[in-house]
């Protein structure tokens, strides 16, 4: 069977440690050399974007270059996924021309649906339920600052109900980590991902818990993180929105209750004012274009992964 990437719990704890382990050789030949061994030569991934995008577009389409493939933009005007043709029949067709697939969509069905026909790897770049590539640039910089991942305390301040929020507590399920949420009432993580992220914490020995109380949250971690309040999709609710969070904004005084050396993070776009105050942000706890940066080696491991994953398939 094909190995698509579509949730981080399609990948297992030694599948994560690996792909870390090989985004984080890819970093090092590349600042060292200037350049990668060009691996995907004659590889082409197609890019579907129901949604915008710098981080994802940016550093996919770098990522395929500089290991010698190539990266085909389609946007939204493009392919127009489920009007001008349905999208078994997009991916039973693109997967003729291109090696591997990303696709970044408002809902997390239609990636399913990609998978239906597909012959090649599909790769969620973002959907409303789940951010598996975030989180796997999250957990490379996580490892780089704070050298473990295993019983790291991780504080999210913010939307629950919130792909990143999705990703993030599963990936913490999955490798032992002590994951922490504070969202405002009615705007908690899904129930079928609090239950999948507690199983699979059993099994690690991570921890998952919810709060209503920000300082509760944040108390002794060592990363504190936020999203946006107002994801894409949600702009309709933008003002109530921002009645809702008001009082869910990472400040200097509450990154005070994390440990010393604790560190912020975000995946950006980013607010000032509204998640997070700007003295935090743009202060010295601030990681988020480490973090940023870390999507392109990131995703290299993960192509790179996939690929490989899908040769040995077709043999
Ligand atoms: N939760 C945000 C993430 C942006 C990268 C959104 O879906 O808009």
């Amino acid at each position: 069977m094909i190995k698509h990437f579509l949730k981080i719990s399609d990948l297992s704890d030694e599948e994560i440690t690996g792909i870390l382990d090989l985004s984080l050789q890819l970093k090092k030949e590349l600042k060292k050399k200037g350049a990668n061994k060009p691996i995907f030569k004659n590889k082409t991934l197609a890019m579907i974007f129901e949604k915008p995008s710098l981080r994802t577009r940016v550093s996919f389409e770098v990522g395929m270059t500089q290991l010698g493939g190539h990266a085909l933009y389609l946007g939204p005007n493009d392919i127009q996924m489920g009007k001008r043709e349905t999208i078994a029949d997009i991916s039973g067709t693109l997967c003729r021309y291109v090696d591997i697939i990303m696709a970044r969509v408002f809902e997390h069905k239609a990636l399913q649906e990609l998978t239906k026909l597909a012959t090649v790897p599909v790769i969620n770049g973002l959907s409303d339920l789940e951010h598996p590539c975030q989180i796997m640039a999250d957990l490379l910089t996580m490892l780089e600052y704070k050298k473990r991942l295993k019983g790291l305390k991780v504080a999210f301040v913010g939307d629950g109900e919130n792909n990143v929020t999705h990703s993030l507590a599963v990936a913490a399920g999955i490798l032992g980590m002590d994951f922490r949420v504070a969202n405002p009432k009615g705007y908690a993580m899904k129930r079928e991902i609090v239950n999948e992220a507690i199983s699979l914490s059993k099994k690690s020995g991570g921890q998952i818990k919810e709060f209503s109380n920000l300082t509760d949250a944040v108390k002794e971690a060592d990363v504190v993180y936020t999203d946006t309040w107002i994801s894409m999709g949600d702009e309709a609710e933008k003002e109530k929105r921002l009645k809702v969070f008001k009082g869910f904004q990472i400040t200097n005084k509450l990154m005070n209750m994390a440990k010393s050396d604790s560190v912020f993070m975000h995946d950006m776009p980013a607010y000032r004012g509204n998640e997070v105050a700007t003295e935090v942000i743009d202060g010295p706890q601030s990681i988020i274009f480490d973090q940023a940066e870390n999507r392109l080696h990131a995703q290299k491991g993960v192509m790179a992964f996939l690929i490989k994953n899908s040769q040995k398939i077709k043999k």
